[in-house]
């Protein structure tokens, strides 16, 4: 068992690598191959960003990162869940849907906000299988999924320094009234893109999602919702 320490405010026990967690490992390759095969749709700035994140994340696979266990948690948005895998499980993400079924009971559910609307903290919540936290271990991206109700708005939010993609695993939503996204459909948000979700009436959503940014920003995100626009006059 060794210690690694990334900044004051973080010190884990590594108590196992990567290798030695075969389904994580399976997961982390669903998320490369998302990244690696699907298509950019010609966009320049979204090619980059898969580019960055397979990088990354082979990286962190080659060198057998090291994997640090958290005590498992839920919250009230998990009761979805097992509604969200059948979804999955019958779609285009299917692969990613059945390897997260495997991890199902070692997922940390948290919100990462000091302060968390209470009409929000019925209906959201997110877990990281990669970054600085574990439980796979890396200071350059992080992966993990996000989860919602059905009927949520997640309000409106940007990521400084952080450039984020979600992929959607299950159900429908949207991002700032723009399209409807089906399980596959990628969204990238740029560093500053303001963006707000609405998820559909009847089904849980499911999505997955990238950062990239430096280990200092991601050990850090400093999550906060934007300020309710006034009206104006
Ligand atoms: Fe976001």
């Amino acid at each position: 068992m060794t210690t690694e320490t990334t900044d004051d405010a973080i010190a884990f026990e590594i108590d196992a690598q990567l290798q030695d967690r075969p389904d994580w490992l399976y997961l982390l390759r669903e998320f490369e191959a998302l990244y690696r095969h699907g298509s950019a749709g010609g966009s320049k700035a979204i090619r980059a960003h898969r580019k960055k994140v397979r990088d990354r994340l082979s990286a962190s696979i080659a060198k057998n990162a090291g994997f640090v266990e958290r005590a498992p948690a839920e919250k009230p948005v998990t009761a979805h869940f097992n509604r969200a895998l059948d979804l999955g499980e019958r779609g285009a993400m299917q692969g990613m849907a059945r390897a997260l079924r495997q991890v199902r009971g070692r997922l940390v559910w948290e919100y990462g906000y000091e302060k968390v609307p209470p009409a929000l903290a019925r209906k959201y919540a997110y877990c990281e299988v990669l970054g600085p936290r574990g439980p796979v271990r890396s200071d350059k991206l992080i992966l993990g999924f996000v989860l919602f109700a059905p009927n949520t708005t997640y309000p409106q939010h940007s990521h400084r320094e952080i450039e984020e993609s979600y992929i959607s695993v299950a159900g429908a939503w949207s991002e700032n009234n723009a399209a409807v996204y089906a399980p596959g459909s990628l969204i990238l948000n740029r560093s500053g893109d303001e963006h707000r979700i609405t998820t559909g009436e009847l089904d849980p959503c499911l999505l997955a999602y990238a950062w990239t940014g430096s280990s200092e920003r991601l050990t850090a995100p400093g999550m906060k919702l934007s300020a309710p626009r006034r009206k104006p006059g």
